[in-house]
């Protein structure tokens, strides 16, 4: 089994969402969570951008310890000064650097030749190299250009010295079938791709980007970029809380290992939520309000008896302390004992049956029965019985 490193780009790919600006406590508070979560790389920000970004990226080297900190540029010589100043301080500095390689971001974006891009890629990289020894490379936009020109400047910037290659699915515009294929091509195409990790970076336009990162990680990638929640332009990056749960449930699968602390995941989600303003919908997957409550009356039934029938994560294993019932018009008789015997009454206290005729009447004029409206229904029975 390999490692499967994470890469978190909350604070840069992440920032980029539509309305969101992080000023760097903010940001230096997200970072110092993505340490306890244990992921492997922070992309802090993109210091040639902006004096705040700068600010920003400095603080996180000088303060976070115990993960690489990265800074993105543009394969630009004065880009890649202004990230190795921000990163100065850096105990793990990286700086990740790259250029678009898909025809048309060359033709009518950086109108360069393929010839000028391959030059620029490596010049880039020697340039980042001066500075520090880990510099990964991105192929922007790698998912829409030539796989035999995607492999010739693959080789090329790790011969220049790149340690981490990264193929990104700028625009989420591909299938998990066409980026495992990609990723498989490289790694037989690349003639010195044993000296690179291979990592993975994707959009999720079509709403692949988790299926897309797994097809690439089990085809050989062994980095995955994402940010948490799925934050980032236009429909988000790749949600890296889906990717953990996915290889921590089936680790085989993929042949990796995974070294995040998953109970830290709620919390991590909760703290990015709050911080940048962008809410997690209900229905979210791992991390949304209702991925863990069971509403059905089989459903309830199921998970009352047995929590694998309807169960496929332990709700405890990424920070939420258990699985919730919602008690509605759906529920069945099981599910309201068990409440109602939670709340302290025991079946021998009430007819079932009553009860359970008299909570469909309640539940049918609302969405959730709640614990209050049990204790006063259980009253007003226990009454009726009386009188
Ligand atoms: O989506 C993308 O291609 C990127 C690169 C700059 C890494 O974010
Ligand atoms: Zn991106």
């Amino acid at each position: 089994m390999r490692k499967l490193y994470i890469f978190d780009t909350t604070l840069r790919d992440g920032e980029q969402s539509l309305g969101i600006t992080l000023n760097t406590h903010e940001k230096l508070e997200i970072a110092r969570q993505l340490v306890r979560l244990g992921v492997d790389v922070i992309e802090a920000g993109f210091p040639a951008s902006s004096p705040g970004d700068m600010n920003s990226v400095k603080t996180i080297a000088r303060e976070i310890k115990g993960a690489v900190i990265c800074g993105l540029t543009r394969a630009v010589a004065k880009d890649i000064d202004a990230c190795a100043e921000a990163l100065r301080d850096a105990e793990q500095p990286r700086i990740h650097t790259g250029i678009a390689v898909s025809p048309v971001h060359m033709e009518k974006k950086l109108r360069l030749s393929p010839e000028q891009v391959v030059e620029a890629a490596v010049a880039a990289v020697k340039h980042a190299k001066k500075y520090v020894s880990d510099v990964e490379f991105y192929a922007e936009d790698a998912s829409r250009s030539e796989p035999a020109f995607l492999a010739k400047i693959l080789e090329k910037v790790i011969e220049a010295g790149a340690t981490v290659v990264n193929i990104p699915d700028t625009v989420g515009y591909v299938t998990p079938w066409q980026y495992g294929e990609l990723i498989s091509f490289l790694t037989k195409n690349v003639k010195n791709i044993d000296s690179a990790i291979i990592s993975t970076h994707c959009h999720n336009d079509l709403g692949m980007a988790t299926a897309n990162t797994l097809a690439a990680v089990k085809a050989g990638a062994s980095q995955v970029e994402g940010t948490i929640n799925g934050i980032g332009e236009r429909a988000g990056n790749t949600a890296l809380e889906e990717v953990m749960m996915a290889v921590y449930s089936q680790p085989s699968l993929y042949g990796v290992e995974l070294g995040v602390k998953t109970k830290e995941i709620a919390a991590t989600s909760r703290l990015v939520s709050g911080i940048t303003g962008v809410p997690v919908p209900s229905h979210k997957a791992i991390v949304g309000a209702n991925a863990f409550m069971h509403a059905s009356g089989i459903h309830q039934d199921g998970v009352l008896k047995e929590k694998r029938t309807y169960e496929i994560i332990d709700p405890e294993t990424v920070g939420i302390l258990r699985n919730k019932i919602v008690l509605s018009a759906r529920s069945g008789r099981h599910a309201l004992k068990h409440r109602l015997e939670e709340l302290g009454y025991s079946p021998e206290q009430y007819d079932v049956e009553t009860v359970y005729k008299e909570f469909l009447q309640l539940a049918d004029q609302k969405k959730e029965v709640f614990d209050e409206d049990l204790h006063a229904l259980m009253g007003y029975t226990e009454k009726e019985r009386n009188s």
